[in-house]
């Protein structure tokens, strides 16, 4: 069964299309990391997955459940960590979880909350105001929050953003974790390297719709190739530099100071410039040609 089936799907906010004929399906059991530049809609496909925004059109199915008719069921079975954190300050941590806990009705709420306070490594600071704690563990408690119920399918919009290098290993090596473990997850990133981590497939996503999808591995194969050539050098030798590629069939995309040739494997009538740095093909490579935008 698919996890989440998406077909057709638009979304505008006044003049400004959000989604826009977005087609997207989640098998069950990976982890799907749904990668695009500010604004590309991520966020609002998430939201209608939770049943938080409606879509103007198309059908959207998540867990065998038609959305929006039937989004408290799918709800009920998933698990969902926003954007922006929205936890309660004013209690615990422990609190936080139980709240949670009774309402998603679980069973066993002590119980429940003992296993995602493990899970998020949280089990020494149960006692403390959310207020208290640092930025990782904050992030660390959503997430708890978001799996005391067990969810099947687990949605992560940037689950990141905004830590620092250090805290977001930590939160990579939890998500893996739970993908280990076989939890189906979204999640929706800007980091490349983060999608390249945790994602088994990777889609991306532009101006509202996907425009390419597949295992990280095999888009940088298809669209960026083996090898790629760093250029630096003064900015009209680099324009120069930048046409002969191009003349010579090659994608050619800015990186930093730089122009990196992209798949120079593909040309054997491109000379490649002295100093040239040769190194392989990445996800940044295709996102950058994809997007057109620099990526972070
Ligand atoms: N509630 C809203 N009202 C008006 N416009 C909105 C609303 N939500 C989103 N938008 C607009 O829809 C577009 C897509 O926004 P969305 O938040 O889905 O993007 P995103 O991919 O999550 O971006 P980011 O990487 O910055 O989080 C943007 O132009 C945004 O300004
Ligand atoms: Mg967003």
């Amino acid at each position: 069964m698919k996890a989440i089936e998406i077909r057709d799907v638009h979304k505008s906010f006044g003049p400004v299309t959000a989604v826009d004929g977005l087609d997207l399906d989640v098998p069950e059991g990976i982890c799907l990391g749904l990668l695009g530049p500010n604004g590309a809609g991520k966020s609002t496909t998430m939201r209608m997955l939770t049943g938080q925004a409606i879509a103007d059109s198309g059908s959207i199915r998540v867990l065998g459940y038609d959305l929006p008719e039937d989004s408290k069921q799918a709800r009920a079975q998933m698990g969902v960590v926003p954007q922006l954190d929205n936890l309660d300050i004013d209690v615990t941590v422990e609190q936080n979880l139980i709240v949670f806990a009774r309402l998603y009705r679980v069973d066993d709420v002590p119980a429940a909350v003992d296993r995602a306070l493990g899970l998020a490594r949280l089990t020494d600071r149960r006692d403390h105001a959310v207020d208290k704690l640092s930025g990782g563990m904050r992030r660390r408690l959503l997430l708890a929050r978001g799996l005391v119920h067990e969810p099947k399918l687990l949605l992560l919009d940037e689950p990141t953003v905004g830590l620092d290098p250090q805290i977001r290993t930590e939160l990579w090596t939890l998500i893996d974790a739970l993908r280990s473990r076989g939890t189906t997850i979204l999640m929706s990133t800007h980091y490349i390297e983060e999608a390249e981590r945790l994602a088994d497939e990777v889609a991306v996503m532009a101006d509202g719709k996907i425009i390419a999808r597949a295992r990280p591995d095999h888009l940088i194969a298809e669209h960026a190739g083996e090898v790629t050539a760093e250029v630096y050098a003064a900015p009209e030798a680099l324009a120069r530099i930048r046409s002969s590629a191009e003349a010579a069939g090659l994608s050619v995309r800015p990186a930093g100071p730089a122009v990196a040739v992209v798949g120079i494997e593909r040309s054997t009538g491109w000379e490649i410039p002295d100093g040239a740095v040769r190194r392989a093909s990445s996800l940044e490579d295709v996102f950058v040609l994809l997007t057109g935008e620099e990526a972070e």
